[in-house]
């Protein structure tokens, strides 16, 4: 298993060999998980399981649960989070209408909008049953509140679509609804199968919820300077569906040009990469991602004291969310 970014190659590596078994498992079950339930779901929901993605939330409950977590219990957990990450990234792009994704074409550029919504419907479901299975309704209560953040999230982004007046501060929120909690989750379902008790497991859960705040707003930046080859996502998706976010505000504050920008009336890719430039001209784009690598310095210094190989590879981790292009 190679996770395609070299900052979390350094995570595996530092995790030690149980967390690179750990992510094999991980594999095989998450296509046992979507495969028979008929054609066309099985393809659509398959070809989305093997475009890979950096599986990054299912290494940061690995690592979340450390050596003594129990290994069949972190695979359902990390499978679980996983599926409902990949059935929110199948909706998101019907809502977004991205036509990319992991360098591929998305369900919905390919099938259209009902067989999307149904993909996702069903990476969904299978997400619950998989957890179900760790007999533990605790587990399905954090899963189910990452999840129902996350469609608060995507609310909140659609109603905001176009205003480009709003504040940090409800961008972060959005952030943090959308993005952070599931992280928070990730976290929490890791440490969930190790006996270090609540204290330790609501600790993860907090730094959880920041570097995935700090993953969203570097997301963002990666929206503006792309490069697609790199991302596997368009450049400008955000400006062109109205999704207004850190680098833009902060670009707004410094040109007047884009303070008049009314994305609505954007003709199309070009001009949007064109409007990319003219943000990352206003060296917005290292502000925001300034502002992620500091979420992500409060996440590591609010870190429990933790034995042996976990502290280290968390480290990484929140390290990582912030170095890379994918
Ligand atoms: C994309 O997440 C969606 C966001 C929360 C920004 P990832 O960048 O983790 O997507 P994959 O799984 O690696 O494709
Ligand atoms: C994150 O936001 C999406 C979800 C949490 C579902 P984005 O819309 O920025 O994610 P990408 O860029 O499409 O991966
Ligand atoms: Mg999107
Ligand atoms: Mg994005």
């Amino acid at each position: 298993v190679s996770t395609a970014v070299p900052a979390l190659e350094a995570v595996v590596e530092a995790a030690g060999p149980r967390v690179r078994e750990l992510l094999e498992a991980l594999e095989r079950r998450l296509i046992e998980l979507v495969s028979g339930h008929g054609e066309p779901l099985a393809h659509h929901a398959g070809a989305t399981i093997a475009a890979g993605g950096k599986r990054l939330r299912p290494l940061t409950a690995f690592v979340a649960g450390g050596e003594h977590a129990d290994g069949e219990g972190l695979v359902r957990a990390a499978a679980a989070v996983e599926l409902v990450h990949s059935a929110t990234l199948v909706h998101d792009d019907v809502l977004d209408a991205a036509d990319l994704r992991r360098g591929r074409p998305t369900v919905v550029a390919s099938g259209g909008r009902e067989l999307a919504i149904a993909t996702g419907d069903l990476l969904f479901s299978r997400a619950f049953a998989e957890l179900a299975a760790n007999r533990d309704a605790g587990q399905l209560r954090v899963l189910s509140a990452a999840a129902s953040a996350l469609a608060r999230g995507e609310l909140l982004q659609r109603a905001d679509a176009f205003d480009a007046t709003i504040s940090v501060e409800r961008y972060l929120l959005r952030c943090e609804l959308k993005t952070a909690r599931l992280f928070e989750a990730a976290c929490q379902l890791g440490a969930a199968q190790a006996p270090d008790g609540e204290a330790v497991a609501r600790a993860l859960g907090r730094f959880g919820c920041r570097i995935g705040l700090a993953f969203q707003v570097l997301d963002d930046v990666l929206d503006v300077s792309g490069p697609a080859e790199r991302t596997g996502k368009r450049r400008g998706t955000d400006l062109l569906d109205g999704t207004v976010t850190l680098p833009l505000i902060l670009a707004r504050q410094r040109d007047p040009g884009l303070a008049r920008l009314d994305a609505r009336l954007l003709s199309g890719v070009d001009e949007a990469e064109r409007v990319c430039d003219a943000i990352a001209a206003t060296g917005a784009l290292e502000l925001a991602r300034g502002r992620a690598l500091e979420i992500v310095a409060a996440a590591k210094a609010d870190l429990p004291a933790l034995h042996g190989r976990r502290a280290s590879a968390l480290g990484l981790i929140a390290d990582g969310v912030v170095e890379r292009y994918a």
